[in-house]
């Protein structure tokens, strides 16, 4: 008898988890930086896509204080998570599966949005699906959109952020691995990093966009690393920038404020080239097309106009990300959340999180 009841138990408790329902509501939380996001995707449609940004918080201090910003998170998670509920017009009770990021990220960050969807799993007796953050920045191109074909496997990942610049063989949803990484700083870390050299705020990256439109990108150099291989390097045009500015401004205190524009303009356009130049080698040396660009970065918009052009001369099928889903969202945690629930790879309650986690 006793056995029966428990069996009973059981087959309620994981009702949801084996019958696997043909229309899934999936809460996604992402936590891992400074950022806090939740979306509701009903499979690959987004319903709400809701994001405290924590700008204003980082921003006196030039860059993300990890302590700040896990408080950050911990007073916004529930407001958005409502927030994003009834944007979506959903009920939680409605939900199928609650996926998180795992990580890579700020541990702090993390721990506030993984115990927020665990303790969500617990109490609606759903499944809860881990993560991997650059999953999400490459899989957001499968989110469904009228006006955008997802890419077909296999492809060239490119994933352009805050804390990465990776070159990546795609195969499958969650079957990829790295032919190519920075070897010190990422991308818009160099984007943030020399923008506060010129008084920019934290994140530099979307200013210097803006500024570079009306500059002149040949007016200065910076040195353009070319590592053998698929590797990049970062750090090298970092300190030149620094080097130049500061000897800059010994001969003309006003050096930064009279060619704003131009400095942007020449940084951006090294930047982007470090870039390009590998992702021409790799498309060159291996025979794939597709192209798929993500992450942060990827909204800049000298990079999508230098990246288009090369794609209509050598014939690339380039695929760009619609700009909401560039920087971090919850919507490409969800769409990548959506693949695992198709295959049934949930989490555990047990599972940690990882600030480096790796893919
Ligand atoms: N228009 C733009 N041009 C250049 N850089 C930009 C632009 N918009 C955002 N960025 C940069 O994108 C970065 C933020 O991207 P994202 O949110 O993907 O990074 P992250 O989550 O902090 O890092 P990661 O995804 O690697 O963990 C910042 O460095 C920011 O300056
Ligand atoms: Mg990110």
């Amino acid at each position: 008898m006793c056995f029966f009841l428990i069996s009973i138990i059981y087959f309620c408790y994981n009702h949801k988890r084996l019958t696997l329902i043909e229309n899934n509501f999936i809460l996604a939380i992402e936590s891992s930086c400074d950022d806090t996001a939740a979306a509701v995707l009903n499979n690959r449609e987004v319903l709400s896509n809701c994001i405290y940004n924590q700008n204003t918080i980082h921003t006196p201090y030039g860059g993300i204080v990890p302590e700040l910003a896990s408080r950050a998170h911990q007073s916004k998670i529930t407001p958005i998570v409502n927030q994003a509920l009834h944007e979506a017009n959903i009920d939680k009770k409605d939900l199928n599966a609650i996926a998180y990021t795992q990580g890579p990220g700020l541990l702090g960050s993390l721990l506030v949005g993984s115990s927020f969807a665990k303790s969500m799993s617990l109490a609606l007796k759903i499944p809860i699906i881990p993560i991997h953050h650059m999953h999400g920045h490459l899989l957001a191109h499968f989110i469904e959109n009228n006006n955008y074909e997802s890419p077909k496997f296999p492809f060239i990942g490119i994933t352009v952020s805050g804390g990465h610049t990776q070159i990546l063989y795609v195969k499958d949803y969650f079957d990829m691995g790295i032919i190519g990484n920075t070897l010190d700083d990422a991308i818009g870390e160099a984007f943030d990093k020399c923008g506060k050299q010129i008084g920019l705020s934290y994140p530099a990256g979307q200013q210097i966009d803006e500024l570079a439109k009306t500059g002149d990108s040949k007016k200065f150099s910076f040195p353009i690393s070319n590592l053998k291989g698929y590797n990049v390097s970062y750090s090298g045009v970092k300190t030149a920038f620094l080097n130049f500015i500061k000897n800059q401004e010994k001969k003309s205190p006003n050096f930064i404020s009279e060619n704003l524009n131009d400095i942007c303009a020449s940084l951006q356009y090294t930047l982007i080239k470090i870039i390009l130049i590998k992702i021409e080698k790799i498309v060159a040396d291996l025979n794939v097309s597709q192209i798929v660009i993500g992450g942060g970065v990827s909204a800049n918009s000298e990079l999508r106009k230098q990246l288009k052009n090369l794609s209509s001369l050598k014939k690339w099928n380039l695929f760009l990300p619609p700009v909401e889903y560039t920087t971090d969202n919850a919507a490409m945690i969800g769409i990548a959340a959506y693949y695992k629930l198709m295959k049934k790879r949930f989490g555990e309650l047990t599972e940690i999180c990882k600030p480096r986690l790796i893919i």
